[in-house]
């Protein structure tokens, strides 16, 4: 027997909730009769939801005694006001206005409720499905992201950010720095040959069109061996404070030693040293006669040594001479100095 006559037969006898349950069985093709189709696109729509949000997917009845019926794939949520369906989350919205309102409201809406659902609306003899797709999107998330990591200079380093999301999210990496560099988007980031101007924090970002991206960074250390970029003293007569200072760059930060000549100079006797991370300050608090000489600043960390010398001479004819404006040029030389070790201790 033709399945819609029965469809129709059951609608004239009043058993519609036969008629419903026999016109959803034709939206199942293996249930459609030889020829017969279904015109799917011209009632269908669609209705994106975000995971975790209330969806509400709308339909109306067309007067106050037609009867409708909602189908989750081909299982049946609701049939008129009965709830078929043993899920909590689903309800009808009944709005008895002038639009006799039937919809279906999904509360905490999954990607497991993906998919297609039927409001059948039966009236005196016809039939009215519609279809609607529930599109169920999900904000990006990222579940793995490499950890803090320390590497030596030059190299190859390679970082990974995993992240979900619905649709797939696009990941991006970012240095976070003055010189931020662009690099090229997906899960790895390939650093080949680090150098210590990418050393630093490194943003990853998923980003789909559901929500703000998620971002979460890695820290990546560079280590490299000590390079002393500065090494000053400045002469001055018996009796006067003596300074010198030496600036080195490395990482991990440099240990310092100092040397007059071949003998390691400690703390103590009037000699006073000032560490900080990349610099070290030695006073001569008294000066005498015995400690000029040549001095050696060694900056040590595990990848290397460097070292710098320089004289400490008893006077520099060009600094000494006996003119005013000289002794103001040392005096602000002084200054100089006194404030540079004022903000090394400090
Ligand atoms: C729809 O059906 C799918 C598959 O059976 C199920 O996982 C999901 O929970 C159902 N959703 C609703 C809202 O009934
Ligand atoms: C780093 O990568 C380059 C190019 O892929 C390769 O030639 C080199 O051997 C690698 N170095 C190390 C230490 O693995
Ligand atoms: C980056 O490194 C990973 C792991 O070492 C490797 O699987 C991936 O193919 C590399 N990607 C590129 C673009 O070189
Ligand atoms: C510096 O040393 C000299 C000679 O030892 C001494 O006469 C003088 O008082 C000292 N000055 C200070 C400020 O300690
Ligand atoms: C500075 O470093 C030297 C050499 O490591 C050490 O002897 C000295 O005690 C340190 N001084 C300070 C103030 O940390
Ligand atoms: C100072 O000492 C260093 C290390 O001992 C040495 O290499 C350098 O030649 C000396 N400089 C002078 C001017 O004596
Ligand atoms: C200073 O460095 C030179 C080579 O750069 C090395 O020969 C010398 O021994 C070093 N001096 C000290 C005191 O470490």
């Amino acid at each position: 027997m033709d399945i819609m006559i029965a469809v129709q037969d059951a609608c004239v006898s009043g058993q519609w909730l036969t008629a419903i349950i026999l016109s959803l069985c034709c939206f199942l093709p293996s249930c459609l009769p030889a020829g017969q189709t279904v015109d799917y696109t011209t009632s269908s729509e669609s209705v994106v939801s975000r995971q975790g949000d209330t969806a509400l997917l709308r339909c109306y009845l067309l007067d106050g005694i037609s009867k409708g019926a909602w189908l989750n794939r081909s299982s049946i949520i609701y049939a008129g006001n009965d709830k078929w369906s043993g899920d909590p989350r689903v309800s009808i919205v009944s709005n008895v206005g002038d639009k006799h309102e039937y919809s279906l409201q999904i509360q905490k809406v999954d990607v497991t409720d993906e998919g297609v659902y039927t409001c059948s609306i039966q009236s005196e003899r016809n039939l009215h499905p519609k279809l609607i797709q529930l599109i169920v999107k999900v904000p990006p998330k990222i579940y793995d992201i490499s950890s803090d990591i320390t590497v030596n200079e030059g190299s190859n380093v390679s970082l990974i950010c995993a992240a979900s999301g619905k649709p797939e999210p696009k990941i991006s990496w970012r240095h976070i720095s003055p010189s931020a560099r662009k690099y090229e988007s997906g899960e790895y980031l390939n650093i080949t040959g680090i150098s210590r101007d990418q050393a630093g924090d490194y943003e990853c970002g998923a980003e789909n069109d559901i929500a703000s991206p998620d971002t979460k960074t890695v820290r990546v250390t560079v280590n490299f061996p000590p390079a002393i970029h500065e090494m000053k003293s400045h002469g001055v007569r018996p009796g006067q404070v003596a300074l010198l200072r030496c600036e080195a760059a490395a990482v991990p930060s440099p240990v310092f030693e100092w040397y007059k000549g071949e003998k390691r100079i400690n703390m103590g006797q009037g000699i006073v040293i000032n560490n900080l991370s990349s610099r070290s300050v030695l006073t001569v608090k008294n000066m005498t006669q015995d400690r000029y000489g040549n001095y050696t600043c060694v900056a040590v960390n595990r990848l290397g040594t460097a070292n710098a010398s320089v004289p400490l001479n008893p006077s520099n004819p060009a600094m000494y001479g006996s003119t005013g404006g000289a002794e103001v040029l040392l005096a602000c030389w002084y200054l100089i100095l006194a404030l540079s070790s004022l903000v090394t201790v400090y």
